[in-house]
């Protein structure tokens, strides 16, 4: 799909059902109830003259450019703020109002730098756009634009510059930032000809509360916010639609470029997740593509400890698959395997795990999914029957009471974090569930309705006690219960929930939170309407992950909030594909469409198409993986865009196990951390250098176009299928739609998917197929998956990592909002300028009782490791607990977390580490190593790309 720009239809689409026939310049439409007359003449194809008017923004009526005429009214009232009636006669063009419109622009211009030859926007502004439409060819006022304010150019943000001198004062931007965006950082300061908007007090755009999302930039008609790129390369001439590579929220964009050259990404108005909206990450971070450290050529050495020898691509191929049959005939078939990527897309993801299952004869297959939402996938598939969200993004905007279980949307998923914002300051409420004081509990306009603080890994007693209300007050919504779920298994479990031991005042202790507290949240989850549940990491990573999942579950069932719009249970994914990579096959117990890979019909049905026998038995999952390595009887691993030895648990074993290996192929854009311990490196192609699908946290499944060729040579597919084509396993596809053809014939769930649907749809939700052709925006609606719904017992398991005299701290981990997972692309673009380390947060109290101060360095030592970082005094964490995010690899806060894991899954517990503060002089010795071998690494990708 190509397009130069979208349409703008000056005001939002009105979602009413009842429609309104009106005549305007003698034609008749018919629009939806509510919609502006201005919307009405785009559906005709005449654009009004508009300047302060947007479509993604509410009308405001300022530049009075927009005038009309109506029948039967008097005066000129602006199209953008008055609604249609019916029968309304309205006129766009007469005499009077071209008078009026040319008046208008004549003050604009008299108060505007004439440097349209020179400037940025030459040929991308409205302003201009407007003067040729109302046919201005003179300024009585003069063009000197003397009054207007110019207190120089803001450069701060690495991405955009602020030019005062062109701000026309229409406010586009700063209703952007509050109705888009809901950060509110932006404001007009002064009056008259003294208008200026402004970021803060006086501050500058980089020191203010902007987080740098674009939707002013966008927002903006003129050059006064522009990207520095379109400043720097021109203006681009076509634009390509896909899809975002960062986080679960799966944004589309329009990747705007000059020849092959990208010059912006633009968030698309039509992408279903986003809605026009994007964060800092999509809109501008995506300059790691050109980054001169990426891997361009492939490498190999026979042992770790030898340099890199660029090879071609034959060779790297033939080395690599002759040391996989080697292994295989030496340790037998399966010692060895591969590991999935959650970054790529679902076609790469299901052609690794056919290799492995088809080519290399094992299922020694798994996923980064594994370390992330694998609890999700055990813990809705048995109490719902799939593994997946249930709602839409749109949903939330008819919800009224949330629970924000373990997530930070407005760092980790900002898009929807937006969404949910603007629907708070509608009114809805929030209970935000989190050790940490997170923006959701209090900024700007949103204020939560209760914060539990829980200690954490108490996230089972927590839920358990809220179902505890729930029961023995009698809010229970039995209709749903005994029409929907399994009523004995409900019983069951009531009486469970209902026992003494799990009333509010008994969890108190456990959780940390005030009885009433807990009583007062789930009084109003279960009586406030429209009841959502949000959950991300902070419920998966923990030793009870997928208890946590079925308690939420049990819950979201018992009030009857699950079926319908405003309701749900939605898991918040990490990665732009774990949802695809889970759904492709990647576990080692399971097929795509999460079908075990013991069922014999399933599996025989892959073999007919594949024409190979599989193994029956499920493989070995990743950490098995590297134990086995470490015994000596696992040798050999494909790993696809992931770095385990930086995202993994207790990264001493990850480290011994990939030394163990006899051939580690690593295929990723960087010499990663996981690359320090491989044989064969395979260069990757970005996402903007490929085609493919990726499936978002509401099961949305978007198009990845190519944009530009790969700068390696292949897509990430064609290199699979060439290691697979030396294994002896030939694939033939020409195109990653022909994967995607074979995937819906192999999965029920995808049955009806082809690009060419996906394309025509703009995206499709899954479960699609002859059921459900259109896709299923919303599941379990008249029933669940399974039949009926199932209760499950969640009893609490206090955590074997417990804090004592030596650790008495609890450290929990999670993002920050410019910097992505373990930092491979982020670091590489100026988003460092928000974050250029990992810091700990530590409470006022626990700091100072440590002799810490802010900035110093500080020791953070567990039972299994230590590292060092700089302390941030701040009271967002409670007094006993501290924090930290894990982007910077010299901070290797995996290094500290344990081996423990979720009890069903194996996801490991990062968010309970029982640790130490004390104050330190610097790095460990290890992390100077680590930053000298990091340098050396440096060179050699830099020495190779030169
Ligand atoms: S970039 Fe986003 S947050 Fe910053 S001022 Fe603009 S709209 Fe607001
Ligand atoms: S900066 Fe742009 S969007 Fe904001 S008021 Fe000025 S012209 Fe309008
Ligand atoms: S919210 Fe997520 S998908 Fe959207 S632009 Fe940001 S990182 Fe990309
Ligand atoms: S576009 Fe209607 S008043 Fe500005």
């Amino acid at each position: 799909m190509s397009l130069v720009s979208e349409i703008d239809f000056g005001t939002p689409r009105s979602k009413a059902e009842k429609t309104v026939t009106l005549t305007i310049d003698g034609a008749s439409v018919t629009v939806p109830e509510g919609n502006s007359i201005m919307r009405a003449a785009m559906e005709l194809g005449t654009q009004i003259p508009k300047l302060c008017a947007t479509d993604m923004l509410d009308a405001f009526g300022s530049c009075r450019l927009c005038l009309v005429e109506i029948e039967g009214r008097a005066g000129t009232p602006a199209s953008c703020t008055t609604p249609v009636a019916p029968g309304m006669v309205v006129r766009t063009q007469t005499d009077r109002l071209k008078r009026l419109r040319k008046g208008v622009m004549e003050l604009y211009i008299s108060d505007h730098p004439l440097d349209c030859l020179t400037c940025s926007a030459n040929g991308d502004c409205e302003l201009q756009d407007m003067a040729g439409a109302v046919g201005l060819r003179d300024v009585r006022y003069g063009y000197n634009s003397e009054k207007h304010p110019n207190p120089g150019k803001d450069e701060s943000n690495p991405y955009f510059t602020y030019d005062p001198s062109k701000c026309i004062v229409c406010s586009r931007c700063v209703r952007a930032c509050e109705e888009v965006q809901g950060t509110f950082a932006l404001t007009i300061a002064g009056r008259g000809f003294g208008s200026v908007v402004s970021p803060g007090m006086e501050e500058s755009f980089l020191t203010s509360e902007c987080v740098s999302c674009g939707a002013c930039v966008q927002a903006c008609p003129t050059a006064t916010l522009n990207e520095k790129a379109v400043i720097d390369i021109g203006t681009p001439e076509h634009s390509v639609v896909t899809t975002c590579a960062y986080c679960g929220v799966g944004c589309s964009f329009r990747a705007e470029m000059r020849g092959d050259e990208l010059v912006r990404m633009v968030p698309y108005k039509d992408g279903k997740a986003n809605r026009g909206h994007s964060c800092v990450k999509g809109r501008f971070a995506w300059g790691y593509a050109n980054h001169r450290e990426r891997i361009l050529k492939p490498m190999i050495r026979s042992k770790i400890a030898e340099p890199w020898r660029e090879v071609s691509w034959d060779e790297a191929i033939s080395y690599a698959a002759s040391e996989l049959k080697r292994i295989q005939a030496k340790y037998g078939k399966a010692s060895i395997g591969g590991i999935t990527s959650s970054r790529c897309t679902d076609e790469e993801t299901f052609l690794v795990q056919k290799l492995i299952r088809g080519g290399f004869g094992t299922n020694n297959v798994d996923t980064c999914a594994r370390v992330c939402h694998s609890p999700t996938g055990y813990g809705l598939s048995q109490t719902f029957g799939t593994s997946a969200g249930t709602q839409d993004f749109d949903s939330v905007e008819d919800t009224d009471v949330v629970i924000l279980i373990g997530a930070n949307p407005t760092d980790a998923h900002p898009v929807f974090a937006s969404r949910l914002k603007k629907r708070l300051r509608q009114g809805a409420k929030i209970i935000v569930i989190d050790p940490r004081a997170i923006d959701l509990v209090r900024s700007t306009h949103i204020e939560a309705a209760h914060h539990l603080a829980l200690l954490p890994g108490t996230n089972v007693a927590m839920l358990t006690a809220l179902a505890h209300v729930v029961v023995t007050e009698g809010l229970v919504n039995e209709t749903f219960v005994r029409e929907r779920c399994d009523w004995d298994e409900f019983q069951h479990w009531a009486e469970f929930v209902a026992e003494e031991r799990h009333s509010p005042e008994a969890v108190a202790k456990i959780t940390g939170v005030p009885a009433e507290t807990t009583r007062q949240a789930a009084r109003l989850y279960a009586t406030g309407g429209n009841g959502a549940i949000y959950y991300g990491l902070g419920v998966t990573e923990h030793s009870q992950g997928s208890t946590t999942v079925m308690a939420i579950a049990n819950l979201a069932m018992a009030t009857g909030n699950i079926g319908r719009r405003g309701v749900g249970v939605n898991p918040l994914r990490g990665q732009n594909n774990v949802q695809g990579s889970c759904d492709m096959g990647s576990f080692p117990h399971e097929l795509s469409g999460y079908r075990h890979i013991s069922g014999d019909a399933t599996r025989e049905m892959f073999e007919a198409l594949w024409g190979v026998k599989l193994e029956k038995e499920p493989g070995l999952r990743i950490p098995n993986m590297l134990d086995a390595a470490v015994d000596g009887t696992f040798m050999g691993i494909y790993i696809q865009g992931e770095d385990i030895l930086q995202s993994d648990p207790d990264t001493k074993h990850v480290a011994a196990g990939l030394a163990a290996m006899e051939c580690v192929i690593v295929q990723d854009l960087f010499l990663n951390e996981t690359a320090n311990y491989a044989h064969v490196f395979l260069p990757g192609s970005t996402f903007l250098e490929k085609n493919g699908t990726f499936i978002n946290a509401e099961r949305r499944i978007q198009l990845v176009r190519k944009v530009m060729a790969p700068k390696n040579g292949y897509e990430d597919w064609e290199i699979t299928m060439m290691l697979a084509k030396a294994m002896g396993f030939p694939m033939h596809y020409d195109h990653p739609s022909q994967i995607m053809d074979e995937i819906a014939q192999l999965t029920p769930t995808f049955a009806g998917v082809s690009f060419k649907k996906i394309e025509e749809m703009g995206s499709i939700q899954w479960p699609c197929n002859d059921k459900a052709p259109a896709g299923t925006p919303i599941m379990h609606i008249g029933g669940f998956v399974r039949g009926k719904g199932k209760f499950i017992i969640t009893e609490y398991v206090a955590t074997d990592e417990r804090t004592g005299p030596r650790f008495p701290l609890l450290l929990t981990t999670g993002r920050i909002l410019s910097q992505y997972n373990v930092g491979a692309q982020t670091r590489r673009t100026e988003n460092v300028a928000w974050h250029k380390e990992d810091r700990l947060e530590i409470h006022p109290h626990d700091a100072e009782q440590r002799g810490v101060r802010d900035g110093d360095w500080v020791k953070l030592a567990s039972r299994a490791g230590e590292t060092t970082l700089r302390a941030l005094i701040t009271e967002r964490v409670a007094p006993g607990v501290v924090y930290t995010t894990f982007h910077h690899p010299n901070t290797q806060a995996n290094v500290i977390t344990t081996d423990f894991s979720d009890w069903a899954t194996n996801c490991p517990e990062y968010k309970v580490t029982a640790v130490q503060i004390t104050p330190s002089n610097g790095p460990t010795e290890w992390q100077r190593q680590y930053d000298e071998q990091a340098r050396q690494s440096r060179r050699i990708a830099v020495v190779a790309a030169e």
